[in-house]
């Protein structure tokens, strides 16, 4: 494949400090080294608010739109918030998106992981995400599936996964994705 690597970004739906997301997004990059990563900070991401849409909009929207328009592709690795997307990954996507016919996830091909500590893998989050997706005209793989369970048991202290097979799972799941983003990518740019 003539674009490897590709460049990925990573956005998780979290900024805890000790987030499983955040830690799933480091286990995922090491597990499967092929892609180029970045990971996309949503920290200094004020409230959308079209009021500061101006010539001179926040410097951390400015440089959140850069670092996703510099990507061939995007991860998402997400938690749940009351069964949907947590209120910063959709900041993120609302500042992203916006102004109306300059988003920076245009036809970017993306991939959904979600994780929970509870047994359903933040299965609501995962799906509602995929909603704002279809409208961000983002090619979403929809095979294989990721709901991650049990997030707290997932990785261990070495921050490695600690089971064989989730770690074999993600594996397939990466191996997908780079097939998919290989088949959506193009060397003409939109
Ligand atoms: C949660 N959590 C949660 N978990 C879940 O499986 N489904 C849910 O709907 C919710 N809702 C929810 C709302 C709010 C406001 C909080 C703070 C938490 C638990 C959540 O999955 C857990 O805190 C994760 O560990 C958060 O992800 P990070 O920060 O570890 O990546």
């Amino acid at each position: 494949m003539e674009h490897l690597p590709f460049k990925t970004g990573i956005i998780t739906g979290s900024l805890r400090r000790d987030s499983f997301s955040l830690k799933m997004a480091h286990c995922v990059m090491k597990l499967y080294p092929s892609f180029m990563y970045e990971l996309i900070s949503l920290c200094d991401l004020t409230l959308y608010n079209e009021d500061l849409e101006t010539d001179t909009p926040p410097e951390g929207w400015k440089n959140f739109r850069e670092s996703v328009k510099d990507q061939d592709a995007i991860l998402f690795i997400t938690p749940e918030y009351n069964r949907s997307v947590p209120a910063v990954l959709k900041n993120a996507i609302d500042i992203g998106s916006a102004p109306h016919g300059r988003n920076v996830f245009n036809r970017k091909p993306t991939a959904v992981i979600s994780l929970s500590p509870g047994k359903m893998g933040a299965f609501g989050a995962n799906h509602h995400l995929r909603q704002s997706l279809v409208f961000l005209n983002m090619p979403v793989m929809q095979q294989p599936e990721a709901y991650l369970g049990e997030s707290g048991k997932l990785i261990g202290g070495d921050g490695m996964i600690a089971n064989q097979v989730t770690e074999d799972f993600l594996r397939g799941f990466m191996e997908e994705f780079q097939k998919w983003v290989a088949l959506h990518s193009s060397a003409e740019k939109y």
